[in-house]
This record gives structure tokens, C-alpha cells and sequence, in this order.
């Protein structure tokens, strides 16, 4: 077999959609023959039409010389018989997500191809092992799972199905790396890595909306001023598309016979079914007017005096610190002592509790008591959280003093690990579990979710950022009080914790 890393190769890329003339792209500009096949004549012209009009725009842009531009224009030719892809070192089928028509694809193709050329598929949903389940050479199928678009997604996750023979994916992997991109190697199972890490954010955004906590701003909001991600779940969702995200949320959530940390809720279905799909029908979440998200008003502040003063919890003496700062730098008024005053405001820190359990766990007046998250970054906008007995007046004070610090201001209902640390921890959990099973190597789901999900880091560093131990607390919290087995904590998370190891250390 050829060394896929540095000899000349010709590749058939069966199907040329979406992702055949993507791929059929990047494997033409890094010098490599591409024969691009598909059953409709017009889409492999169509297909090729595109190619050259993206060459095109890369050597008017000046990012291609003319001469590359040429050459790359040469790699192409086209295909509407399957016979023509006798002679190529590999086949990268991009054809319909259908299980019964991949598989016998498959094996028409092992009559027509060489002994030795890799079959790959980029299937999306299917599993890999199935897709090669009627091939009488499995061991030389994998999967070569694209992103879209493929040009700039720079990822590729090599799928090595139950009788992948270990050749065949290091080709793979040198194969990503001539491409400009980067691989990652998974093996196969539901959501391969970055649609099974990807479930965290998606899941438990929605949970939220579920018990009815704030609204979609508010939590897109917590996701981008307090943990520094591009998009919150519901912008995430809006731009992928219901149409999208919820199969794969089903599929993920059937094909691990329902397990529970990967759940969707049925609002999602019900959105889905209503046609709510997100950008492209001008109406997901939010409303689309001109391409535009239409920016919805933050709540007004109530017009109130701040005279009370706040009593800070000292359950969690970090946190505690970081209230008292923030407040005094505002001028509000700390009660300091240990037993609050009659009067005083009382904000607890709960860590993956809700302000219920944190209010009757520290015997503290239900009525005069908030919670406030002060695990992340407080430095753009704070979230406060009420209990069912918190007053109005308590409410609105709280409110107008946080206020004064100069951040937003998001009220929200009762929430175990309010909206970030829940969301956090289940991304974190999630992850820990891929490592867990084995699915991929902490540093390739680190990778896997910074260039596949565009998060600001992978979420085991994110984990242990914000400390393993932490993610620990909030999950057995978050199972206290829910009693769901959705946050059962991953003995890779309870060990590394205990042990007080890195998440990216295997062992
Ligand atoms: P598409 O619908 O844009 O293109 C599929 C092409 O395959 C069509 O041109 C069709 O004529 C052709 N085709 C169907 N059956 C064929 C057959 N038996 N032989 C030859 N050609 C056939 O689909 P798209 O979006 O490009 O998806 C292709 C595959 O890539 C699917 O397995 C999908 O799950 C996967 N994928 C899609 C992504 C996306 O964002 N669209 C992302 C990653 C993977």
C-alpha cells in the first residue's frame, strides 16, 4: 500500500453534494487526483463548477498562485460510472445518509477497486461497523468523517470501526494532515466524538428552557460574558438548524439506548415539528429579519434605592471574597456578621445546588435570600437567582445594588447550578465519559470540540480550569436535588478529582 502521507494518490469521491465538492476541493489543492463521481450527471458538473468558482476566488484573493490554480483545476476529472474509480488508492463516499444504499455501494465497490484501496465513508449518523458490514474486507473500511464547510473546517475524525485494521487509519490520519487539516482518531460509536461532546451544551441549554428557568437571551448570554463561548446553545441552534441538531440529538440519545446525560427534551421535537428551524426559515429561537438576529431588550432595572446591606455567605470563602469585592467597590453596604442582621439581603454561592437547598441548608430567611454564581467570569454580567419565598422588594434590590458594579444583571428562577455551572459541568461530564470509554484520546477531544464546536477550549481544559473537584460538587448537587441519573458524575471526572490529577491525564 502507498505512504498516504508523501505519494502521489488518486481518490474517488463518490456523491458530489455538499460535502463530495468540498472534499473533492481541499484534496485538489494539496496536488492530489480526484476523480469525483456521483449517479446525477448535472451535480458532478455542478459539483466541479463549484470547485473551479472557489479556486477561482482563492487566486483572485491572492491566496493561490495561477499556476496552482492550474494545477489544481488539472487534479479534477469527472465520473458517472462507478467503474471509473477502478485505480484509486481511495474511495470517500459523500452519498445520501442511508444505511441500505451505503452498504450495497460498498460492495458493488470491492468487485471494481483494488485489493488494497481504503474505502472510507463520511457518514455523519450511521455507524461505520454497519456501514461495512456487508464488505468482505471490512478491515480495510474506516470512517472520514468532514465538517461543513470543508474547506475551512479544519477538522477530520478518523472513525476506526470494530475491524478497521490499524494501516488503514494511520493512512487516514497522514492523508488529514496533507490536507491542511487536523485529525482526530475516534472509534466508532454514536456521535463519533464531536456530535456525542457537542450534546452537553445543546442538552442542558434546553433543560433550562425546560423547567422554565429565564429565557433563550439570558443563557446564550451567560454562555458568551461568563465562559467566553462564541454562541450560546440557542444561537448555536438557530444557526445549525433544528432540522439538524434534533435528529442527531435523537440519534445520539437512541443509538446509546437512551442514556440519560445525552437526553434531549421535547420542547426540541416540538420546535422542530413546528417548522422552527432557525436562520434559514427566519424563526428558530430567535427572530431573523435581512439574515439579522433581531436583539431582544435586556429587562429594565427597577428604579429603587439600595439601602439595606448584604450579608455573603462564607460557605465558600473564594467565592465569598469575590461578592464582597465586587460590592464594595460598588459602595454597598456589607453586614459582616456571622449571624445576618434582620435586615440584610443574604446571597449564597451554591455550587451545583439551587437557592432553595442552599437557603435551608445554611438556615438562612428563604424571603431575604439570593444566589449568586460566582464560579466564572463576573467581570460582564452576573447572574442573581431567587428562590419560590424570595420577596419582590428582595428581588428588586438585589438587582438594582448588583447593578451599581457596573455589569448586566440576569434574575433567574430557581436552578440547581444555575445556568453556567450546570451547563459546564454536563460539557465536562460528557467528555469525561468519551475519555472514559475510550472513544478518543483526551487530547483529540479536546481538539475535537475546539475545532469542531468552536468552544474557546477543549472541555476537559476547560474542566480543569475550573477544577475537577468543582465539577464534582455541581454534578452530585445537580443529582441531589434533580435525582437524574443525567448527572451521575463519569468515574474519569470522580477519580481524577479525587486524586486531584489533571482530566487530560490518561492513566
Ligand atoms: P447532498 O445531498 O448534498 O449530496 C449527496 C449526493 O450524493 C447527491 O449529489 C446525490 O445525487 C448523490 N448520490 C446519492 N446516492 C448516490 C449513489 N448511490 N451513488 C452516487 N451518488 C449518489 O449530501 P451531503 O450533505 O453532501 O452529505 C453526504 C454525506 O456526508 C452524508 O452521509 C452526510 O451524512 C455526510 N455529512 C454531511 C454533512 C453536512 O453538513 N451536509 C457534514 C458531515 C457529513
Amino acid at each position: 500500500m502507498k505512504d498516504f502521507s508523501k505519494d502521489s494518490l488518486s481518490i474517488g469521491i463518490i456523491g458530489a453534494g455538499v460535502m463530495g465538492r468540498g472534499i473533492a476541493q481541499v484534496a485538489a489543492s494539496a496536488g492530489i487526483s480526484v476523480i469525483l463521481h456521483d449517479l446525477d450527471e448535472a451535480a458532478v458538473n455542478d459539483g466541479v463548477d463549484f470547485v473551479y468558482k472557489m479556486l477561482n476566488r482563492a487566486k483572485e484573493k491572492g491566496r493561490i498562485t495561477e499556476a496552482e490554480l492550474a494545477s489544481s483545476k488539472d487534479c479534477i476529472s469527472k465520473s458517472s460510472e462507478l467503474k471509473n474509480l477502478s485505480d484509486v488508492d481511495l474511495v470517500i463516499e459523500a452519498i445520501v445518509e442511508n444505511i441500505d444504499i451505503k452498504q450495497s455501494l460498498f460492495k458493488e465497490l470491492e468487485a471494481i477497486v483494488s485489493d488494497d484501496c481504503i474505502l472510507a465513508t463520511n457518514t455523519s449518523s450511521l455507524s461505520v461497523t454497519s456501514v461495512a458490514a456487508n464488505c468482505s474486507k471490512p478491515d480495510r473500511v474506516a470512517g472520514f468523517h468532514f465538517f461543513n464547510p470543508v474547506p475551512l473546517m479544519k477538522l477530520v475524525e478518523v472513525i476506526s470501526a470494530i475491524r478497521t485494521s490499524r494501516n488503514i487509519v494511520e493512512q487516514l490520519q497522514a492523508l488529514t494532515k496533507r490536507l491542511g487539516h487536523t485529525p482526530v482518531l475516534v472509534s466508532d460509536s454514536p456521535g463519533f466524538l464531536v456530535n456525542h461532546a457537542g450534546r452537553g451544551l445543546i442538552t442542558e441549554g434546553l433543560r433550562i428552557l425546560h423547567e422554565n428557568i429565564t429565557q433563550v437571551e439570558v443563557v446564550d448570554a451567560v454562555m458568551r460574558d461568563c465562559l467566553g463561548f462564541k454562541m450560546g446553545p440557542f444561537e448555536l441552534m438557530d444557526l445549525t438548524g433544528l432540522d439538524v441538531t434534533f435528529p442527531a440529538s435523537e440519534q445520539v440519545y437512541n443509538q446509546y439506548f437512551q442514556e440519560a446525560r445525552v437526553r434531549p427534551t421535547p420542547l426540541q421535537r416540538r420546535r422542530y415539528v413546528a417548522g422552527l428551524l432557525g436562520r434559514k426559515t427566519k424563526q428558530g429561537f430567535y427572530r431573523y429579519e435581512d439574515g439579522k438576529k433581531i436583539e431582544l431588550e435586556e429587562q429594565p432595572v427597577p428604579e429603587i434605592d439600595v439601602t439595606s446591606s448584604f450579608w455573603i455567605s462564607r460557605n465558600n470563602e473564594e467565592l465569598s471574597d469575590k461578592i464582597i469585592k465586587l460590592l464594595q467597590a460598588a459602595d454597598l453596604r456589607i453586614d459582616d456578621s456571622v449571624l445576618p442582621d434582620e435586615n440584610s439581603i443574604c446571597i449564597v454561592t451554591p455550587l451545583g445546588l439551587d437557592a432553595t437547598t442552599a437557603t435551608i441548608n445554611e438556615s438562612l430567611p428563604a424571603e431575604r435570600t439570593m444566589a449568586v454564581d460566582a464560579l466564572f467570569n463576573m467581570d460582564k454580567r452576573i447572574i442573581l437567582m431567587s428562590n419560590p419565598a424570595t420577596s419582590k422588594e428582595v428581588i428588586e434590590e438585589s438587582w438594582a445594588a448588583f447593578t451599581k458594579t457596573g455589569r448586566a444583571v440576569s434574575i433567574i428562577r430557581d436552578s440547581a447550578g444555575l445556568i453556567g455551572q450546570r451547563i459546564i459541568a454536563t460539557i465536562v461530564n460528557i467528555a469525561c465519559d468519551i475519555a472514559q470509554q475510550g472513544i478518543a484520546k483526551p487530547q483529540d477531544i479536546d481538539t475535537g470540540a475546539k475545532l469542531g464546536l468552536a468552544y474557546p477550549q477543549g472541555p476537559l481544559a476547560l474542566g480543569d480550569a475550573t477544577g475537577a473537584e468543582n465539577i464534582l460538587t455541581i454534578l452530585e448537587n445537580l443529582q441531589h436535588v434533580y435525582g437524574d441519573p443525567r448527572y451521575r458524575p463519569s468515574p474519569w471526572l470522580r477519580r481524577r478529582a479525587q486524586l486531584k490529577m489533571s482530566l487530560l491525564e490518561e492513566e
